[in-house]
């Protein structure tokens, strides 16, 4: 069964408390769960992470390119402006691994800050903005 690493930067774990009128009521349980669900209904091993540290999301992304596993990542705030996160980002299409840069929220249609990825341009695509199903349909993606 092919894994898939579906990675959470910083204060995703506060899904269904943080700011719920943005991102949702769901929780990172229930991220965490529909994911897997979703992973095994589409024949795909789903190891869902969350850390609040760029050099532990950074270390993941190197697991990944050593692993050859595809990535489903949501990189929080590091979108906006972690180049050291992008920099790994960039090895994993040498690595000949899919990278889905997922968001809850639809970040072009809230502050400006959010309105740059600098991870995107690296990204083999982007899902922006339909809640938890981001990352649902970043999985139906990659089983495709
Ligand atoms: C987010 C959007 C980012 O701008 C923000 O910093 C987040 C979550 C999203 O999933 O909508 O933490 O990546």
């Amino acid at each position: 069964m092919a894994k898939v690493l579906i990675l959470n930067g910083p204060n995703l774990s506060r899904l269904g408390s943080r700011e719920p009128e943005v991102y949702g009521s769901a929780s990172y349980t229930d991220l965490v769960n529909a994911c897997t669900s979703k992973a095994q209904d589409l024949g795909l091993s789903a190891d869902v992470r969350q850390t609040n540290d760029e050099a532990e999301l950074i270390s993941w992304i190197h697991e990944a390119i050593d692993s050859k596993i595809d990535v489903i990542l949501n990189p929080a705030a590091f979108t906006h402006y972690s180049y050291a996160l992008r920099d790994a980002c960039a090895m994993l299409s040498a690595a000949d691994c899919k990278l889905i840069e997922v968001h809850i929220s639809n970040p072009h249609s809230r502050e400006e800050f959010r309105h740059n990825s600098v991870i995107s341009a690296v990204a083999t695509g982007v899902i922006a903005g339909f809640g938890i199903d981001s990352y649902l349909l970043a999985l139906t993606q990659l089983a495709s």
